[in-house]
């Protein structure tokens, strides 16, 4: 019987190292799709400041459908709950050119009134 022993010990060890090698970490490569949505151009400061903070988290589109009535007060309270309760690091000083942008752009304050 001794003889079997050591065959037996080197498939249990054998397999052993599979198991492990199979829960080792894979690398798994997604393709998400293109971002399409994105913020409408303008010379507004608040412009390039929305592009480059307002968009880490979700995309453009949770701005552009806002009511379009909606007022400098609800535009400058969402700016505000982004940054303070979602924790966007985005600076004070950012703060009223985004929402002047974006009450001017897709707020009450647009000039088309559309
Ligand atoms: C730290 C991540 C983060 C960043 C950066 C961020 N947001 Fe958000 N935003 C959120 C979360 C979380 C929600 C709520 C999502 C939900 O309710 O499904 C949200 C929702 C919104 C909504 C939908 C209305 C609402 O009040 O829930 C708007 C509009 C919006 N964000 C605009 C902005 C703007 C403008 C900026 C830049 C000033 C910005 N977000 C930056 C996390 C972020």
């Amino acid at each position: 019987m001794k003889p079997l022993l050591l065959p037996a010990l080197a498939i249990t060890l054998g397999v052993a190292a599979l198991l492990a090698a199979d829960a080792a970490p894979r690398t798994v490569a997604i393709t998400l799709p293109a971002e399409t949505a994105r913020l409408a151009d303008s010379p507004l400061p608040g412009a390039a400041l929305a592009t480059s903070f307002c968009f880490t988290c979700h995309s453009a589109d949770y701005v552009l459908t806002q009511p379009p009535a909606s007022s400098r007060a609800y535009w400058k309270n969402t700016v505000v709950k982004m940054q303070k309760t979602f924790g966007a690091p985005i600076p004070d000083s950012a703060i009223d050119p985004i929402t002047d942008y974006l009450v001017k752009t897709y707020g009450a304050e647009r000039a088309s009134g559309k």
